[in-house]
């Protein structure tokens, strides 16, 4: 097996927001096959998982290996009248999965339309948009094992999903590299889910397909996201947070106007953005670090940005939401 191992190589393309540091080594894979002899000859080496390098703030050059996955492949695995049953191979990029779905008639990801990064990388963050969440398709993965590397199966309990969450980030970070995901979706007649507002009110038509949906989402994406083939970014840079009732009512006495949704166990989640706009830092920038002018939540690279510049940004918003409203907000990107 050849495998092209570079060194001192800029990860400034393999990051959407376009961080320019290096990696000390660096090597694409395009099977498991590859990837298994790569943690074989690696064996102690300090590793970098990357998939679509979307939701990664690197802050310094990485002196370890970077192993980016490349591996590609879409086949039904199962189906009836009704449904079938998708595996897809980790290094295929989320939004062609889900144009392929389109293209096939396959239903339960439209919603989910452009976001940004691979396969592989969904299930990590259990990403989610439009009112849907990945845990919703998804029925399992399979994932190599760095220190035996043998393949496990996860099915959707063993993946812990909650609001951008799963136990890859929490109990097995840094132990699995996910290798394919396998999805249901459904033939049509489909069901859609139109819950979320502005979605809804994008939608004229009163019968809708698939399509229209990914259509409108994709429109309202591109209206308020950045594209980060143009100005780089990592979509939302925080969580919207979720507090308790009491804390909400205390908040509410100051803010009446403060946009709120019920969560689970009769907690209240506040859009983080409406937070970071009120403390005046929609459209803030300094140098080429700054804050989206029509998305609070997402921190921008105007340019030669350094991952340290915006994640000073990112501590200082984080600070003075903190000392305004008395809520920490927590990162949704991974920084290193
Ligand atoms: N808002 C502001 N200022 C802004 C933007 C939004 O005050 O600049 C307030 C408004 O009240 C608005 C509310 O925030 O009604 C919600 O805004 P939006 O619908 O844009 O959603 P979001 O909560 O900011 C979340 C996800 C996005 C996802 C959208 C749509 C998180 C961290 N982000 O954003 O996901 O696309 O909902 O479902 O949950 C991502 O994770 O990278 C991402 C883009």
């Amino acid at each position: 097996m050849v495998l092209n191992l570079q060194k001192d190589i800029s990860l400034r393309p393999y990051n959407t927001f376009g961080i320019d540091v290096k990696s000390k080594f660096f090597v694409g894979v395009q099977s498991t096959d590859e990837l298994k002899a790569v943690l074989k000859q690696h064996q102690r080496a300090q590793l970098l998982i990357l998939g679509g390098g979307s939701n990664l703030l690197l802050t310094q050059d990485f002196e370890g290996l970077t192993i980016r996955i490349e591996t590609r492949g879409i086949e039904i695995v199962l189906e009836d009248d009704r449904s079938a049953r998708v595996k897809v191979a980790a290094g295929e990029n989320w939004h062609d999965f889900v144009l392929w779905c389109l293209e096939n008639d396959l239903g339960g990801v439209e919603n989910l339309a452009l976001i940004p990064g691979s396969v592989g990388a969904a299930p990590i963050q259990n990403i989610g948009a439009y009112g849907i969440e990945l845990r919703e398709v998804f029925e399992s993965c399979e994932a190599l094992s760095i220190k035996t590397g043998q393949i496990k199966i996860f099915n959707k309990a063993d993946c812990q999903f909650g609001y951008r969450n799963s136990i890859f980030k929490n109990a097995l970070k840094g132990q699995y590299i996910i290798t394919s995901a396998q999805f249901n979706l459904t033939k049509a007649p489909h069901q859609v889910n139109t819950s979320y507002r502005v979605l809804s009110e994008k939608l004229v038509a009163k019968s809708l397909d698939i399509q229209s949906i990914a259509k409108a989402v994709i429109e309202i994406r591109s209206d308020k996201l950045p594209n980060t083939s143009q100005i780089g970014n990592s979509g939302s840079f925080f969580k919207n947070p979720v507090i308790s009732l009491k804390e909400f009512i205390e908040l509410q006495q100051q803010y009446p106007e403060i946009p709120h949704y019920p969560d689970q166990g009769g907690k209240i989640k506040i859009p983080a953005a409406w937070l970071i706009e009120s403390i005046g830092y929609k459209g803030y920038r300094k140098n080429d670090a700054g804050v989206h002018q029509n998305q609070a939540l997402v921190l921008v690279n105007y340019g030669n940005a350094s991952g340290a510049e915006i994640n000073k940004l990112a501590l200082q918003i984080r600070g003075k939401v903190l000392e305004s409203f008395a809520i920490e907000l927590e990162f949704e990107v991974n920084i290193l």
